[in-house]
Formats: C-alpha cells, structure tokens, sequence
C-alpha cells in the first residue's frame, strides 16, 4: 500500500462516514449487528459515546465535510446532558466520551464552551484519583460491586485528559495525577513478559495491590489483546505528553510483545492466551487501537531505526486490516468487522464496533503525517 493508496482508503472511509450521517444521524452507536448491518444504539452515557463523533470529525478534518462537522458538533452538544442528567452513571472513561468531541473541537477551534467541558470531564477523572494507591479508580460500586480498589489498563487512554487540563489551567495538579497513575500502571500492570491484565484490584484503604483481575480477558494471567492494544497507546501519548524515557520503554516493550503474538493473519484473537477452540474469535479492534498506538509513538520517537520498526509493524497491522477486515459498501455501517466487545461474557462477537472504525482511520491518517486525537 502506497501514499496514494493511503489516500484512497480515506476516501472510501470518508464517503461512507457520509452516507452513515443520513442512516446513524445523532445517536450514539456501538455495535453494527443489526439485521442490516445497522449500528444498535447505545445508551447517551455509554463509554463509546465520543467514537461516532470523533469518526465525523476525522472525515471534516480529512475534506472538509460541513455536514460531518455540523452533526459532530449536535453530538457534543448533546453530551452536555450526560454530563449533567447522567452525570451519577460517568466513571474513568470520560476521556474516551469527550476526548475525540470536545478536545478535538477545542483544538481545532479554541472554542471557550469546549475547552469548559473538557476541563469538567477532567476534573470528574482527577476526582477518581485514590492518592493511597496512586491510581484511578475504574467504574462505580452501583454496577461492579467492590470495585472501590480497581484499576484497569484502558484508563491510560483517558489521562490525556489530565495532561490537557494541566495545560489549560496551567497547574500542574492534573499532570501530577497523570503520571502517578502511569507509574502504577508500570509497576502493577506491566508483566516481565510485556503483557497486562485487564484489571488489577487495590485495598482501596491502603492501597495494597492485592491481585490481577480477568475483566474482559480470559483469566488474570492471560492477555486480553485490545487490553494490550490500550496499553500500546497508553503509553505512547504518555510519552508524547512528559518525555519521560520510562513511558517510551513500556510503550516499546508492550507494541512489541503485541507484535510477535499475533497470529499469521496479523488480526489478533480476542485474547492472545486464547483457547485453541475459541481462536475464531478474532478482535480487529485491537489491531486497530495497536496500529494508532504504534503511529503515535512513531511520531515522537527519536531513533530512527525504532522508528521505521514502528512503522513497519503499524504498515502490517493496516494492510491487514484492509485486506482482512474492511467493508465500504452498505452491506454494514460498520467500517472494520471482526472486532469482539466481550468475549469473557459472549458479548457481541465477530462484529464491526465503532472504536475499531474510529481508530483504523486515525491510523490511515496518521500514516499520512497527521495527528491523532488521543
Ligand atoms: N474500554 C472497554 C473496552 O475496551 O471494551
């Protein structure tokens, strides 16, 4: 695949995105598993809330669609009541709902109204913080009981938040939650091998790890791929954000480990400590997170021969994806299939999902010298 490949393939996923308008409208969809290949619709406060507008505004920001950028900006608005009405149900993944809407929109504009909703979902995160363990606490006790001392590895997709809200504030408070957080990631998450458990639980009143938790994984030991894939990323942007040497190393050590236990298709199983019997379980998004991850470590990596392996790694992850995965027609809304939500409980197998279509673009743009938005 070439640069004008690259191109092409954009264009597809932009001609779609805009015909999707018309069929997806302002809703907040997930999983295209309907008879039609339709998006189901989520609930408003769901933590997929922020992929469809982000998908519109990577298709404004790509040519310029007045129609994506007009319903993107409807969506945000609407979030505002999930902020205020659902405000009971947010928990750590107000980074996923308001990254790819509000911080997008603030950056691109300087809007003053989405620089103020940024810095509330980020202090709702920053409140999360459990000084004692040093993490943020996942999700509420109302729909996980005893999950006061739980932390998982997606949340380090949604510390970017904090570290735009240091700058926004110029305070460092934010940042500060940031990097403990990360640093707990490395010392409880990260295994010798490279590979994470979705969870690991804290006593929340000491802040003792206590033990790995399974989560959407197999079991708390196996590596649940798009856990991984989250950890990829995580790092990445951590780097970006402190130029610290200890995130580039754990971003490095969990692309590669995800790297050389794919299968030989490149798209990932589920879980890569999968059952050989459960190996037709595929989770594309996971490759799609990794490929975005990898770019954006790429982007801030300095040795050139890291460098180009992250590219080449990302470059395979994307050709896989296209060849294996993609769908531009209508036969489905979603744009990459084969992505699994959960497994662990048979939830919504081999199914386009909306972060996998949100981030294979990002990822095409990305490999066209563009910026992401996590
Ligand atoms: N953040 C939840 C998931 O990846 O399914």
């Amino acid at each position: 695949m070439e640069e004008k490949k690259v191109n092409e393939l954009l264009g597809l996923a932009c001609d779609k995105t805009e015909r999707n308008i018309d069929r997806i409208g302002l809703a907040w969809p997930h999983v295209a598993n309907g008879a039609n290949g339709e998006y189901n619709r989520e609930e408003r406060w769901f933590w997929t809330a922020g992929f469809w507008p982000g998908l519109l505004w990577l298709c404004h920001l790509e040519r310029g669609s007045e129609r994506a950028l007009e319903l993107a900006l409807e969506i945000e608005e609407a979030q505002d009541r999930t902020m205020s009405e659902d405000f009971l149900r947010l928990h750590h993944d107000v980074g996923f709902q308001w990254i790819p809407s509000s911080l997008v929109h603030y950056h691109a504009t300087g809007s003053e109204q989405a620089k103020a909703r940024v810095l509330k979902a980020a202090t709702l995160l920053a409140g999360r913080f459990n000084p004692a363990g040093d993490f943020i606490r996942a999700w509420n006790s109302n729909v996980r009981e005893g999950s006061q001392g739980w932390a998982i590895i997606d949340c380090m997709m949604n510390i970017p938040l904090l570290h735009e809200a240091s700058r926004i504030t110029d305070d460092p408070r934010f940042r500060n939650i940031a990097v403990r957080h990360a640093d707990t990631v490395i010392r409880s998450f990260i295994r010798e091998d490279g590979t994470t458990p979705h969870i690991v639980e804290f006593d929340p009143e000491s802040g003792e790890k206590l033990r790995n938790g399974a989560g959407q994984g197999k079991s708390p030991d196996s590596s649940w791929s798009r856990g991984q894939a989250w950890a990829i990323y995580g790092f990445a942007a951590s780097y970006r954000e402190t130029g610290l040497e200890r995130y580039r190393d754990t971003f490095l050590k969990v692309a590669r480990t995800f790297f050389s236990r794919l299968p030989d298709d490149l798209i990932p199983w589920w879980d890569f400590d999968s059952d050989p019997e459960d190996r037709w379980v595929k989770d594309s998004s996971a490759a799609a997170i990794a490929a975005s991850g990898m770019l954006e470590g790429a982007r801030h990596e300095k040795d050139p021969v890291v460098r180009q392996e992250l590219m080449d790694m990302a470059w395979r992850l994307v050709v896989a994806l296209t060849e294996q995965c993609a769908c531009f027609d209508d036969s489905t809304e979603g744009i990459i299939r084969y992505g699994t939500v959960n497994y662990a409980r048979k939830k919504h197998v081999n199914v386009p999902i909306i972060y996998g279509d949100f981030y294979y673009v990002e990822a095409l743009r990305k490999l066209k010298g563009e910026k992401g938005f996590f």
